[in-house]
């Protein structure tokens, strides 16, 4: 077994290498949607600004959409970033998001002629519960292991249809995710990485401001300065893997119609990843340090993640950032290679080899995911979930998110209960039925999983079922909201695709 451990690892190694050394280099871009805002509209305005970029890596949209853009913008690099594609998770080859999702990303790639794809580490269906925005993996080491081989069958998936269509298979990034205040698990998130990159030949994304939340929601902030705790991060993650480095802004949570955003008399806010905010300038030294060490040696791009912010805020960072990284991002991400190598071809089917877990690694896998949900969503988790580990950050962050960021996230992200349903919400608030009992019913039981996740039809169906059981007597009012929701839903996402919200 540790035999064979190694000679796997070997094999990840090399196959990486070869895969990263035919990827061309990007430069510095910016990681976009379709929709938000207009990309057309962004790329005009960067270009009266005399700031082309290297490549924009595009968000999901339909396949339509992304072949429409592509002939759109002929001239630049496209590459894309996935979503829905579940892999922390152990049902994935066996899911919607395995199958349908699969394929559906094979079209999108070869729709934009994408080098890589690019997907969150995290998930927003577990255990049968959905959630509105990433939830990150268990840092636990059957954990990595299981994210390899779910990542291994992604690359054969990705790998079979590029062969069919006679294209250049996309290399498959594993982007390291942000904390939304707490983290759980035994091993440290750098370990997790390596034992994922050691088992299969993914590449990997790091994202700055992510980084940032780590120092800040596992307690790192309180032992260390932040310069110090990022020298070690970065000297224990596989950080020969990084082929593209994101920068996002940060942002407290607002929420509305509340008194207070959540200030404290902490040393550090409670920023948490925000793609429509300002990037604020910590993160641009940081990525200073990250950029110097000397461990990156397969970078390929550098991207703003600028999806949902305004284009005049978009081009004047974009502008920033290019002034003072790109000469060095050029430096990075040459291509010392002059002989292009002939087109790629990996054995099919290595997801089967090694290393797989056990029948009960994988049920125990399971049990700790089910008493993951219910420790992030009960405030009265039993015993055996209250002693989950937490990586270093603490029981009152881990409340933030369950008691304050969870029921914002139900009631007021992607989409205003109270602007979806006036009439509805009018009348269960005569029959004293607080819109709050909406969270504690979305938990209330498990749920399949959708072939194609969206959260705003999702949050649609379930307010249904809510407002029925809760008050009998809004049901046809509900029922009739439902539908005029939905059709508008479809109408506003045609002709070129459904906004799948991006967080
Ligand atoms: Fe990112």
């Amino acid at each position: 077994m540790v035999a064979s451990k190694y000679a796997k690892c070997d094999l990840m190694k090399s196959e990486f290498t070869q895969r990263a050394n035919n990827l061309p280099a990007h430069g510095l871009g910016l990681s976009v949607d379709v929709y938000s805002p207009d990309l057309l509209e962004l790329v005009r305005a960067l270009r009266d600004a005399q700031l082309e970029p290297g490549y924009l890596e595009v968000f999901k949209a339909t396949t339509s959409a992304l072949e429409w853009m592509r002939q759109q913008l002929p001239d630049i690099k496209l590459s894309y970033h996935g979503e829905g594609l579940w892999s922390t998770q152990p049902e994935f080859p066996r899911s919607g998001s395995g199958r349908q999702g699969v394929m559906e990303a094979c079209a999108h790639l070869a729709a934009l002629r994408s080098a890589w794809l690019n997907h969150e580490c995290a998930t927003k269906h577990m255990a049968g519960y959905a959630f509105g925005t990433y939830l990150p993996p268990l840092y636990t080491e059957v954990s990595a292991r299981k994210t390899a081989e779910n990542l291994a069958y992604l690359q054969d998936q990705v790998d079979q249809d590029a062969r069919q269509r006679g294209i250049d298979p996309a290399l498959v990034l594993l982007e390291m995710p942000p904390l939304t205040y707490f983290g759980c698990g035994a091993c440290s998130i750098p370990e997790f990485f390596r034992t994922v990159t050691e088992q299969a030949s993914c590449g990997l994304v790091l994202d700055i401001g992510h980084l940032w939340t780590v120092y800040r929601y596992t307690g790192g902030w309180q032992q260390q300065r932040l310069e110090d705790y990022v020298a070690e991060f970065l000297d224990a993650f596989p950080l020969e893997r990084v082929i593209e480095i994101h920068v996002a802004g940060l942002a407290e949570l607002t929420i509305p119609h509340a008194s207070e955003s959540g200030a404290n008399g902490h040393a550090l806010p409670y920023w948490i990843d925000a793609h429509g905010a300002p990037i604020p300038g910590v993160l641009f030294d940081l990525l200073e340090q990250v950029l110097a060490h000397p461990g990156l040696t397969s970078l390929k791009g550098v991207a703003l993640e600028v999806d949902t912010k305004s284009i005049g805020l978009i081009v004047e960072e974009f502008g920033q950032f290019r002034k003072r990284f790109e000469s060095t991002v050029h430096e990075k991400v040459r291509c010392e290679r002059e002989i292009p190598l002939p087109p790629q071809r990996f054995p099919i089917g290595r997801s089967a080899d090694g290393c797989r877990l056990t029948p009960q690694e994988e049920a125990a896998l399971r049990h700790q995911y089910r008493n993951y949900v219910q420790l992030v969503t009960t405030q009265t988790a039993p015993s055996s979930v209250s002693d989950f580990a937490l990586l270093g950050g603490s029981v009152e962050d881990l409340g933030r998110y369950r008691d304050t960021y969870l029921p914002h996230e139900l009631l007021h992200w992607g989409g205003e209960l109270q602007d979806m349903f006036p009439d509805t919400c009018r009348r269960l608030a005569e029959a004293d039925v607080p819109l709050a009992r909406f969270v504690p019913f979305w938990f209330s039981r498990p749920r399949p999983e959708q072939d194609d996740y969206d959260f705003f039809l999702l949050k649609v169906d379930r307010f249904v079922e809510f407002a029925t059981q809760a008050c009998p007597a809004a049901a046809m009012i509900v029922l009739r909201e439902a539908d005029e929701l939905r059709a508008a839903y479809r109408a506003a996402n045609e002709p070129i695709g459904s906004s799948q919200v991006r967080a």
